[in-house]
């Protein structure tokens, strides 16, 4: 479980979350909506200590990570798995390379294991062969695929994705938000997907919440947000409802 507790995050005179309350259950995927610099990105980077807020507590476990030493900032970030807005992929590494590359470092996994490791992440996300490729090769989908494969690698409790359909076509978005979909059914995870594709929030999301204004002003299960008459769920309900015709 993660319990945000009034948190206070802001960057010079640009105060970006003011006193954000926000609980994230076991098991469940959360989906964060919010507009364009409304702080989705910046929540993501607090929760596993990449950002430091200037109040508040976030509790992973019960253990609160701010003001959390380096070490033991690792240890707790171990347990997260992250999909970031660009693939972030390393263009001089192979995509097995890429997969790999927490696994040698935090795991003493003989080289044959975390090969089969590598092998059984690439195949959770169908891309059984595509081992020694470079991301050069690969199209904006794959990488993404190959970003959610690196993601798991770590069998992570909690995993982060910042906007994992944005910029891709709608069969490929659609095989990210299945994708998505197995992780939860499958594996036990948690997960937390910030987006504004309404589509993909309404797929993989047993709750939805909107950040406005430096805090959570709405929650809901996907059914709830379908029906609000909020005004700022409203401005992405409209873009939804334009593209199902
Ligand atoms: N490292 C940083 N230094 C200064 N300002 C930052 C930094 N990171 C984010 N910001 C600012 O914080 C605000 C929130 O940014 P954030 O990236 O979280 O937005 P977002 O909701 O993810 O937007 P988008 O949907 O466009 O990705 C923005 O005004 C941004 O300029
Ligand atoms: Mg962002």
């Amino acid at each position: 479980m993660i319990e945000i507790e009034n948190l206070w995050k802001s960057f010079n005179s640009n105060q970006v979350l003011t006193g954000l309350q926000l609980n994230i259950h076991d098991g469940e995927s959360l989906v964060v909506i919010g507009k364009s610099g409304s702080g989705k990105s910046v929540l993501l980077k607090l929760m596993i200590g990449l950002l430091k807020p200037e109040r508040g507590k976030i509790r992973i476990e019960r253990e609160d990570i701010v003001g959390m030493g380096f070490r033991d900032l690792q240890k707790i970030r171990r347990r997260f798995g992250f999909v970031f807005q660009a693939a972030a992929l390393f263009d001089s590494l192979t995509v097995a390379e890429n997969v790999g590359l927490a696994l040698r470092k935090f795991f003493h996994y003989s080289e044959g294991k975390i090969e089969h490791r590598i092998r059984e992440c690439l195949a959770f996300v169908d891309l059984e062969g595509a081992e020694n490729k470079y991301p050069a090769e690969l199209s904006g989908g794959m990488k993404k695929r190959v970003g959610v494969a690196r993601a798991i690698a770590t069998y992570p409790q909690y995993i982060l994705f910042d906007e994992p359909t944005t910029g891709l076509d709608p069969e490929t978005a659609e095989n990210i938000n299945q994708l998505i979909v197995k992780l939860k059914n499958e594996m036990e995870v948690t997960s937390v997907v910030v987006t504004h594709d309404m589509h993909s929030a309404f797929t993989v999301g047993d709750r939805i919440v909107l950040l406005h204004d430096g805090k959570i002003e709405v929650e809901g299960s996907p059914t709830e947000i379908r029906k609000m008459v909020h005004p700022e769920v409203q401005k992405f309900l409209i873009g939804y409802t334009l593209n199902q015709y």
